[in-house]
């Protein structure tokens, strides 16, 4: 019976069948249709995202897997986390489980093969949280997982990079917009994990995150990131765009043509390096080329010894006013002469 075959059904199997749901269930809410349009977006490209739809019930995935009292359906839902189960009160014989995603616009979440892994819902209206993520599950974990890149695979590879943004609306926007090639990080700091997926996609990364401070943070971890597993085949570029703006309201305000020349005119990894380890009006002071070094230090030994380190070694030593023996010894690069 039903009941049986549920019981069996694997985790992922689970996920992909309340995708669906969440998918029908878009369909029959013109409320979240009409805010997706209102965002911009088409039916087109909601479809080849999967977007979704969770209803505003407690409940509403008993449709696809039965009653939430069936301890073993109950299992298998907690453990990928779109079931949320209360604390068990006195008076309650047991304790109540509900939905955890409801009126929400549903982005299913894949891994590489396809595989639906974990959602992000976003709020209609305002409030809080404004997205709500799965948690870490079996399948799921935010530091491994870069939203979008199954989708974008293909054109990463014909278009020979891959830009990385910080949220869904980003990629999804981006691709709509004739950029199919964009993953994002989830709101997440870019993880050494992240950057190895990428550059086994590509060997050029451009990262286009939100203009606002949170976004210059997440690009200056995305730099430590990325400073390790650097090679002097890899182009690496950062892309800053004004404070307000993220990629999805940059390129729907000023279009896809523009869009591409920020791109064109992105930061190259070297002069980034220079602009974080640099507090420009510090140069003239010694204490000011001093703490550059400093700052330099760390991320210079970070890297593996390729002919970049070298070349950023000596940038950073000519502008600080010191050779790069200098600084190649402050860091500890150099082996002292035999006395
Ligand atoms: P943003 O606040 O920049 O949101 O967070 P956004 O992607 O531009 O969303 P819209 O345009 O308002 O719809 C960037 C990313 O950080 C994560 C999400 O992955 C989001 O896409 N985030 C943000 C959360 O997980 N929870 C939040 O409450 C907010
Ligand atoms: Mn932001
Ligand atoms: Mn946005
Ligand atoms: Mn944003
Ligand atoms: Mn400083």
């Amino acid at each position: 019976d039903v009941a049986r075959l549920q019981q069996t059904m694997a985790l992922s199997e689970v996920m992909s069948s309340a995708a669906d749901w969440y998918r029908q269930q878009l369909k029959q809410a013109p409320r979240a249709v009409e805010y997706l349009k209102g965002r911009g977006l088409t039916g087109e490209i909601a479809k080849r995202y999967s977007l979704g739809y969770a209803p505003d019930g407690w409940q509403g995935l008993e449709a696809v897997f039965g009653t939430y009292a069936n301890d073993e359906i109950a299992k298998t839902l907690l453990e990928g986390g779109l079931l949320i189960q209360s604390e068990q009160t006195d008076n309650q014989q047991t304790a109540r489980r509900y939905d955890r995603f409801r009126d929400r616009i549903m982005f299913p979440i894949r891994n590489p093969k396809g595989q639906v892994i974990g959602f992000g819902g976003r709020i209609l209206d305002q409030g809080e949280p404004k997205y709500l993520n799965s948690p870490e599950t079996p399948l799921f974990s935010k530091g491994n997982t870069l939203y979008g890149l199954f989708e974008a695979r293909q054109a990463i590879r014909a278009q020979e990079y891959v830009l990385v943004c910080e949220g869904y609306m980003d990629v999804v926007a981006l691709a709509q917009l004739g950029f199919p090639n964009a993953v994002a990080t989830l709101g997440t700091a870019c993880t050494a994990n992240h950057v190895r997926m990428l550059l086994r996609q590509t060997d050029r990364i451009v990262f286009s995150f939100d203009g606002d401070a949170a976004g210059q943070r997440a690009a200056q971890r995305a730099l430590e990131a990325c400073l390790p597993l650097m090679s002097d085949d890899k182009e690496i570029r950062f892309l800053f765009l004004p404070t307000e703006h993220d990629p999805d309201s940059y390129v729907r305000a000023y279009g896809a043509p523009a869009f591409e020349k920020v791109i064109k005119e992105a930061m190259s990894l070297s002069s980034f390096f220079f602009k974080i380890v640099s507090q420009e009006h510090e140069l003239t002071t010694p204490e000011g080329r001093a703490h550059t070094h400093h700052a330099a230090k760390p991320l210079l030994l970070s890297m593996p010894p390729i002919a970049l380190r070298t070349q950023i070694l000596r940038e950073v030593a000519i502008r600080t006013n010191s050779t790069p023996a200098e600084l190649e010894s402050f860091c500890g690069l150099t082996v002292a002469p035999a006395p």
